[in-house]
């Protein structure tokens, strides 16, 4: 069985420990992969800080084109990282490709964004004092970066740190999802054919524990985690004086106001609600729907539904694949089970077979029950009636998330309506909450997260501001 080494400071190593990826699937073994200890993590931070030094100072010309050959090598192994994907966490093939070529493209705008990543001039002459000044204001780059990683998006989501990091000049180490750290570890050798310093980029899957350590270690200058919300916010707890990203999870709702795209919201709707089996953090969990067409809504969905592909993801049509394991997919039956002893009902699904759940629609359901009120992370979405506009804005903020929401609606006044008022990171308008394009502020509010990425915003988050004020003679 292939074993894959770890990658320390730009390195490949291998280490004495391993652990063994299995597929969600069918629990057959898919590869080996070495496990970073003490020495690993003091190595990766220790070149970090060296490469930071060289890093911080590249021209811009020799990072964007760095981040270009990066586009350019993962694009040259889509079908490899795909393929991968699909064994290592069961992600649908089709949808696997779908996240490399977001990968390809990621990279390619981080490479054009570092080009535009200028600054401002700002005149100073605004009194007596001021006469002939003015100043400039410029960011920089901030230092070594520790990024923890989930196991939904396993080479995306890596992306959306790595790409910024190097961007504006900061070495950056990441702690992949134990889960999931293959494809992790393919981009890691990607990035490091490159002509980057040596200990601009770790790929180091480690314990909790020592992913903690690094958490807490003074030298790094930056914390930026995606994954669930308990471990992110437990994390800014001991991260002292790192700046701090979280991508935290959520509950996202689909407010249906208006049937006038209705292929399209169909489309969208079932997509939005079940791809990747729910494991998604925008992923459709909550859908409102106008009481006028409520029934007729719930009736063609439905249809919709049964029409969905479930089970083996390495089959090209399967939407539904596994949930990541075992502790998942009992965890999704039994707030299923416990919803419908409160009095929801099961419209359609709520079986499981093995790690797979089937696509799951409940109604009847009240705000306070998991399937509502928590993270549900799997292909489990509830449908209810609103009377008014309001009502509806009120029962999306009826949470402690707010990440992103979704409104179809054709009424303009709607739409402002509901982007003054949605207590969320992002109004997504005619589609569904799980819209994301990669290079758009992307970050949820209340327990959903801080800060932003989307290549530009997440540089932004990377870099430190400095004016210079200069007076002239
Ligand atoms: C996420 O699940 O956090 C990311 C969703 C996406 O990138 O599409």
């Amino acid at each position: 069985m292939k074993v894959y080494p770890i990658l320390v400071g730009n390195k490949t190593k291998e280490t004495d420990n391993y652990i063994t990826i299995n597929s969600p699937y069918d629990n057959q073994a898919v590869a080996k992969v070495c496990v970073g200890g003490e020495n690993e993590i003091e190595e990766a931070i220790e070149k970090a800080l060296k490469a930071f030094s060289l890093l911080k100072h590249l021209p811009v010309y020799v990072k964007a084109n760095a981040l270009a050959q990066i586009s350019q090598g993962v694009k040259e192994r889509t079908e490899e990282i795909a393929h991968m994907m699909a064994l290592e966490v069961g992600k649908p093939i089709s949808l696997a490709r779908i996240e490399v070529n977001r990968c390809i493209e990621l990279f390619q705008y981080a490479s054009e964004e570092v080009k535009r990543f200028g600054g401002e001039v700002i005149p100073l002459d605004l009194d007596k004092l001021g006469e002939k000044r003015l100043a400039i204001y410029k960011r920089f780059p901030i230092g070594p970066i520790l990024g923890i990683t989930p196991f939904n998006f396993p080479l995306n989501l890596v992306a959306h740190k790595v790409a910024p990091a190097l961007a504006v000049g900061n070495p950056i180490i990441i702690k992949p999802s134990s889960a999931a750290p293959i494809t992790a570890l393919i981009l890691g050798e990607i990035i490091a054919q490159t002509d980057l310093p040596e200990g601009s980029i770790s790929i180091l899957p480690c314990s909790t524990q020592l992913a903690e350590k690094m958490a807490r270690d003074d030298r790094l200058a930056m914390l930026t985690f995606t994954g669930s919300p308990d471990v992110g916010w437990y994390l800014k707890t001991i991260a002292g004086k790192k700046r701090v990203t979280l991508e935290l999870g959520g509950n996202a709702a689909l407010v249906i106001s208006s049937l006038h795209l209705k292929e399209f919201l169909l489309e969208r709707a079932i997509f939005g609600s079940f791809y990747q089996a729910g494991q998604v953090c925008i992923s459709v969990q909550r859908i409102l729907v106008k009481e006028n067409f409520y029934e007729s809504f719930l009736e063609e969905f439905v249809e919709k539904v049964k029409m969905i592909h479930t089970g083996n993801p390495l089959d090209e049509n399967t939407l539904v694949g596994p949930l990541i394991n075992q502790t998942a997919a009992q965890r999704v039956e039994n707030w299923i089970k416990e919803a419908l002893k409160d009095g929801a009902k099961l419209v359609i699904g709520g079986k499981r077979e093995g790690n797979v759940i089937y696509p799951t629609v409940l109604t009847h359901t009240r705000p306070e029950m998991k399937v509502n009120a928590k993270e549900i992370f799997g292909p489990v979405v509830t449908v209810e009636p609103y009377k008014t506009f309001n009502e509806a804005i009120a029962m999306v903020n009826n949470s402690v998330y707010g990440l992103q929401a979704g409104i179809f609606t054709e009424d303009l006044n709607e739409v402002f309506s509901a982007y003054n008022q949605l207590e969320v990171g992002g109004v997504i308008v005619n589609d569904v909450p799980t819209y994301r394009s990669d290079p758009m502020p992307y970050g949820g509010i209340k327990g959903s997260g801080i800060g932003k990425e989307g290549i530009k915003y997440a540089m932004t988050e990377m870099s430190e501001g400095k004016i210079l004020a200069i007076k002239y003679v």
